[in-house]
Formats: C-alpha cells, sequence, structure tokens
C-alpha cells in the first residue's frame, strides 16, 4: 500500500515537472551532442580589429585587396579578435585548448612548445612529452595564410570535444606561427571543411568521429546567439538539428563543390538593387563577418552611404535597407542592426560586410548569428532555418527588400514545441530517480 502511494507520487512529481511541454518525444533529439561555443567577455569589435580580420580572411582565400585601399598598415598591431570559440582538449592528461570551429578550412593545429614565435608564447601550447597518449609522425605541416602562416609538423593524439573523445586524430603543431602581427584570440583552429580542402590530406576531426562511430548522423551545425552580452554564444551540435533552436523550416541547398562549404545562391538584392545573380557562396563559421565580390561591394557602399575608411553614420542605421540573399526560392534578410557593427566605446560604426578580389561571397558570422545553419556531409548539402526570434526569412517568390528599416518580415510561423522536448528529459529523469531512490529506501527499511 505504502509502496503504491509513493510510486504514484514520484510519478506525480515526474509529470508535474514535466509538464509545460507537450506532444512529440526528443529521441531524436537525444542523440545530438552538443558543444558549447563561449564569447568573449567585454567583447567590443572596433574598426581596427575589423580590418585585421579581413585581412585575414583575404590571406585565407588568397584574395587581393580592392575597392578602396582602407585596410593600411594599422592592422599589424592588431589584436584579432575571434568573438566565439569552444573548448577542446588534446592528450592524456588532457591539455586545455581555446579553439575557432573553422569550416572555412579542414586542419585541426595547436601550437606547441616548441614554438618559439612570440604569438605562441601567448597562447596555450601543447606540450607531446607530456601525453601518454601522443603519437609521433613525422610528416611537416605548412599552412599558408598568403602573407602569414603557420608552419609544424604533423602528431596524433585523442582530441576530446566536450566529452566526445576522438582517438589517433592526427593534428599540426605550429612550431612557427607568422599571423602578419596581429594576434588571435584563440589559440588553434579545428577545421570542418571537407576533407580535399585538408593540407596533407589529413582527414579531419569531424570524419573521424564518423568513422569511430561517435555521431549518429552525418551532420553538424550552428546556433550562434547574436544578443546578449554574456559568455553564452551558442552551441555546435554533432548528429543533426535542434529544432528548439530555429522556427519553419530549413532550407537546404546542395553543396556545388566538396572543399568549403560552397553553394550557389539565387541572387542578392538591396533596397532593390541586384548585387549578383548565380552567386556562388561559401559559409565560414571561422569568419565573423560577410565577405562580398569587389562590384556587389562598391554597390552597397554607394546604397548604405560608406565613407572611404569603411565608416558608416550611426545615427542612419534604422533607415538603412535589409541585405537580402535568396536561397533555393526563399528569402534569407540580413537586417542591418546586424551588418552594421557598432564600437560603442569610439563611437564608431562600420559595416560587418567586407569586399574581396574573388567572386564568391563570404558568409561568417553576421550571417549565421540570423540563421541556425546545418551542414550535412551525409548528402552533401546546407540548411538555413531563421533562429528563433529573429525571424527574416520570406518564402518564395515575392521580396520585401523594398522596405525602409525591415523589421521582421513575417514568414515565421512560430511552432513552440521544440523547446520543451529537452528540458522536459532532464526533469522526467528526475522524477524516476526520486522514485527509484523512495523504492530503495522502503525496501531496506522493511
Ligand atoms: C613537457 O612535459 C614534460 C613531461 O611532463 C616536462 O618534463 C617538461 O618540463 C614539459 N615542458 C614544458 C615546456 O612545460
Ligand atoms: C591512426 O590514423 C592513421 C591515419 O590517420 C592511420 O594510418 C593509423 O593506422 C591509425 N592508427 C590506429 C592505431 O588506428
Ligand atoms: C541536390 O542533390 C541531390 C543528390 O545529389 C539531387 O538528387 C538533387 O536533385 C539536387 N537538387 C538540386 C536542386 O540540384
Ligand atoms: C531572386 O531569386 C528569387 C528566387 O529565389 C526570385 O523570386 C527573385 O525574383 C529574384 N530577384 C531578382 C531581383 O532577380
Amino acid at each position: 500500500m505504502l509502496k503504491s502511494v509513493i510510486v504514484l507520487g514520484g510519478l506525480l512529481l515526474a509529470l508535474t515537472l514535466s509538464s509545460g511541454s507537450s506532444g512529440s518525444s526528443g529521441s531524436s533529439v537525444n542523440k545530438l551532442h552538443r558543444v558549447p561555443i563561449y564569447r568573449q567577455k567585454n567583447f567590443v569589435k572596433t574598426r581596427a580589429n575589423i580590418q585585421a580580420e579581413v585581412a585575414h580572411v583575404r590571406n585565407k582565400y588568397n584574395s587581393q585587396l580592392t575597392v578602396e585601399s582602407t585596410t593600411t598598415q594599422e592592422q599589424i598591431t592588431n589584436f584579432m579578435n575571434m568573438q566565439y570559440y569552444g573548448l577542446i582538449t588534446i592528450g592524456t592528461p588532457p591539455q586545455d585548448f581555446q579553439v575557432v570551429f573553422d569550416t572555412g578550412s579542414a586542419n585541426l593545429w595547436v601550437p606547441s612548445i616548441k614554438c618559439r614565435s612570440p604569438v605562441c608564447r601567448e597562447h596555450n601550447m601543447f606540450n607531446a612529452t607530456a601525453s601518454t597518449s601522443y603519437v609521433s609522425n613525422g610528416e611537416d605541416l605548412v599552412l599558408n595564410y598568403g602573407s602569414g602562416g603557420i608552419t609544424g609538423y604533423l602528431g596524433s593524439d585523442v582530441v576530446n570535444v566536450n566529452g566526445m573523445n576522438i582517438k589517433n586524430q592526427t593534428f599540426g603543431l605550429a612550431t612557427s606561427q607568422d599571423t602578419g602581427g596581429s594576434v588571435s584570440s584563440y589559440d588553434g583552429i579545428l577545421g570542418m571543411g571537407y576533407l580535399s580542402l585538408s593540407v596533407d590530406n589529413v582527414v579531419p576531426p569531424f570524419y573521424n568521429m564518423i568513422s569511430q562511430g561517435l555521431v549518429s548522423k552525418q551532420i553538424f551545425s550552428f546556433y550562434l546567439a547574436s544578443d546578449g552580452s554574456n559568455s553564452y554564444g551558442g552551441e555546435l551540435i554533432f548528429g543533426g538539428s535542434d529544432p528548439m533552436w530555429f522556427i519553419g523550416n530549413m532550407v537546404y541547398t546542395n553543396v556545388t563543390r566538396e572543399g568549403y562549404w560552397q553553394f550557389m545562391m539565387d541572387n542578392a538584392t538591396l533596397n532593390g538593387n541586384i548585387l549578383c545573380t548565380n552567386c556562388p557562396a561559401i559559409v565560414d563559421t571561422g569568419t565573423s563577418l560577410i565577405m562580398a565580390p569587389a562590384a556587389s561591394y562598391q554597390i552597397i557602399m554607394e546604397v548604405v552611404g560608406v565613407n572611404v575608411f569603411g565608416i558608416v553614420d550611426c545615427s542612419t542605421i534604422s533607415q538603412m535597407p535589409v541585405l537580402t540573399f535568396a536561397i533555393n526560392g526563399v528569402m534569407f534578410g540580413i537586417p542591418p542592426s546586424a551588418y552594421v557593427i557598432v564600437d560603442g566605446l569610439n563611437n564608431e560604426c562600420t559595416l560587418g560586410i567586407q569586399s574581396m578580389s574573388e567572386n564568391f561571397w563570404i558568409l561568417g558570422d553576421v550571417f549565421i548569428g540570423q540563421y541556425y545553419t546545418e551542414f550535412d556531409l551525409a548528402q552533401n548539402r546546407l540548411g538555413f532555418a531563421s533562429i528563433k526570434g529573429l525571424s527574416y526569412t520570406q518564402g518564395g517568390g515575392t521580396q520585401g527588400g523594398g522596405t525602409q528599416g525591415g523589421g521582421p518580415q513575417g514568414g515565421g510561423n512560430p511552432q513552440g514545441g521544440g523547446a520543451g522536448n529537452l528540458q522536459r528529459m532532464p526533469a522526467l529523469e528526475f522524477g524516476l530517480l526520486v522514485m527509484v531512490l523512495f523504492w530503495k529506501m522502503l525496501n531496506y527499511l522493511q
């Protein structure tokens, strides 16, 4: 009798705790592996570090300076801030590193304790001797970033990504690091591009996660939190996408060239001006900006009113038009609040859209911060969906881009279901745990 009362009580508790969410089970969500993305505290993106980043991105894609030579030697002394980073460990016992999860490259590297470059000294460096699981490889690694670069050698060890152990991961140990004078805020980079992009043909970490059965689906996805000022920056999710972060359907588009995560946009427009049609684009989580081909950028400058220093009038942001990318028939708007970077300290506003000589677009955090992005290696496709609370997509056909100020352009049909699923599981488990404990106690007492 007492037993059944307690069982009933426990059940009720479990149900109470898990109430407030309805419907579907979270079974598919269960298989997702979440990796927290952190955001630098007190992060202020200044024009100077935007310029340092522009130089870095151009080098990364071997692109020349174009249009205005707003990027001068001054970038050289800058700190190259990347707002978002994640934590990994390498070796046994684990050694900690802050890395950028970068879909625009495909190698993992960190500084080695053998590195003598001043840049390395300011970061965590890997001590191979201190790791019992380290296996030397002997092969050299040279990563060229245009003017600067990284040289070092390859080794293999266990790499831990938030509890997920990738065994025998080959990675680069940088022994010299020339980043053109700009100091990075992260220790190393974890590349998430295709194997064909990998220098020395080193198998990228995500491929090893797949072959070692660590992910249930060959998919990873990014949710970047673009608001707030705390250190929570979002999530990198392995094994699929989590509907708790987005609304509406994922809009898919095929990867057109496997290397970078490259695809074809239908067009890009700004206030009725066509910036390009059938435009190649690359989704690059290792870039905070949007990079536009020179010709497109020229139009953007004229429409938005950018001066030769790349600065816009802060007081006009609310009147600036929405930048719109058409992808697989759906309009993806980027509001000026996202594409203008406000440096409150210097009271300066800079475009988060910059130019390069290549004929493709690079969609970095300015874009990904608005759209949950899925990278599907099995089907070679990319998926985009509006992040909850930021609905700037608009279904096929008509374009809303002409309107000034550009608030949310409809599109979203909020479907609250997803968010509850996850919170529900721990509550249920807790309830069951309480039940079992009571049961055990009861048995013990008898
Ligand atoms: C690297 O690790 C070895 C073995 O633990 C230790 O003796 C050595 O001092 C370490 N080197 C540095 C530079 O920390
Ligand atoms: C480790 O990986 C390398 C290449 O990635 C492979 O040649 C080697 O056989 C692997 N070793 C083990 C023990 O799995
Ligand atoms: C995308 O790729 C899939 C599989 O390769 C193919 O079946 C489909 O037709 C492609 N879609 C488009 C729009 O090209
Ligand atoms: C851009 O592409 C979409 C289809 O995705 C189309 O509906 C729209 O008319 C195009 N806009 C321009 C200006 O070509």
